[in-house]
């Protein structure tokens, strides 16, 4: 029987972590967005309202909600039609994947109104689709943590697969969102599509190390590891105070500093809320020093989880 209205909650997420340029993302706790889905009898899906994100598209076809809910449908080739409210809880083109939480919310509401025909890992590539309507790539290192939760690798596409990594303990995540806008396409753009041989081994060699260092909890090998060599560079002009912002964290003895997905967002690991604290404290006054507004979130960085139900009804 299918459920007449369902919310579901899906968090933001940090993608590519620096070292995993689209193949990691980790799923932050506190922030996120909720999408609520109401049957409306018909078969055609309606985007009712969008609270918190005036200027994202009402169009179904356009809306990364609708087309998640659509390919769903397609896929089943059955069309119970929803009136969706989505909720935004953090700014698009942030780079904490903004449009994957909330395909995220949309996939996992709509899935348990028909019934939960999908797993939840199916249900990844259809959020992927919501990332390709909002950026014209269909990348899941939002998508994927954002529903399944924690830290993951995705080693396969074509069907998405998935590995769960650890987080070693008692570590900090400080994201700090200077208030500029950066689409994920232009950010894309700039990065081109190719680079030199000599570039790819070493970043895989840090990607392999990275994954090492988790299991065997070695901080020193994170730190030294977590490092972006193929986009931070060319990425990083389009970011306000980048450099200071790095030199900063190195100075107060972060264990990384990087690029949250396609930025302009940025994120630090600390070995403690203090640190990490001090830290926020100092790139506020940074940016303090010019008008670009900025926000700051400080969580544990631990295995989070993703996507979540937040109520259903049946009648
Ligand atoms: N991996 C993607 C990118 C994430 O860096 O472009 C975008 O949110």
């Amino acid at each position: 029987m299918y459920k007449e209205k369902v919310s579901a909650f899906a968090p933001a997420t940090i993608a590519n972590l620096a070292v995993g340029f689209d193949v990691l993302g980790y799923a932050l706790q506190n922030i996120g967005d909720t999408v609520e889905l109401i049957k409306n009898g018909k078969q055609l899906n309606r985007i009712v309202s969008i609270k918190n994100g005036e200027n994202l598209p009402y169009e179904v076809e356009k809306n990364c909600c609708s087309v998640v809910i659509q390919k769903m449908q397609e896929k089943l080739n059955l069309y119970v039609g929803v009136d969706i409210y989505i909720q935004k809880g953090f700014e698009a083109k942030s780079g904490m994947g903004s449009s994957s939480a909330s395909s995220a919310a949309a996939a996992m509401a709509y899935n348990e109104l028909i019934g939960n025909p999908f797993s939840k890992e199916e249900l990844i590539q259809f959020a992927a689709e919501g990332e390709r309507i909002a950026c014209g790539t269909a990348h899941a290192d939002n998508v994927a943590p954002a529903i399944m939760g924690g830290l993951v690798l995705i080693h396969q596409e074509n069907p998405f697969s998935l590995i769960s990594l650890p987080i070693p303990k008692d570590l900090f995540v400080f994201v700090f969102f200077p208030r500029i806008e950066v689409k994920t396409a232009d950010s894309r753009s700039v990065v081109g599509d190719t680079i030199p041989l000599k570039k790819a081994s070493q970043q895989w060699a840090k990607l392999g190390a990275f994954v090492s260092s988790l299991y065997q909890e070695d901080l020193n090998l994170f730190s030294q590891s977590m490092q972006d060599l193929v986009v931070e560079e060319k990425r990083s002009i389009l970011i306000p105070n980048f450099s200071e912002m790095k030199e900063i964290a190195t100075n107060e003895k972060a264990l990384s500093f990087g690029i949250s997905g396609s930025g302009p967002s940025v994120f630090s690991i600390f070995n403690s809320r203090e640190e990490a604290e001090y830290c926020r404290l100092k790139f506020e006054e940074l940016f303090n020093k010019s008008d670009i507004q900025h926000q700051a979130y400080i969580e544990a960085f631990k295995v989070n989880e993703g996507a979540k139900l937040l109520n259903s009804v049946t009648i």
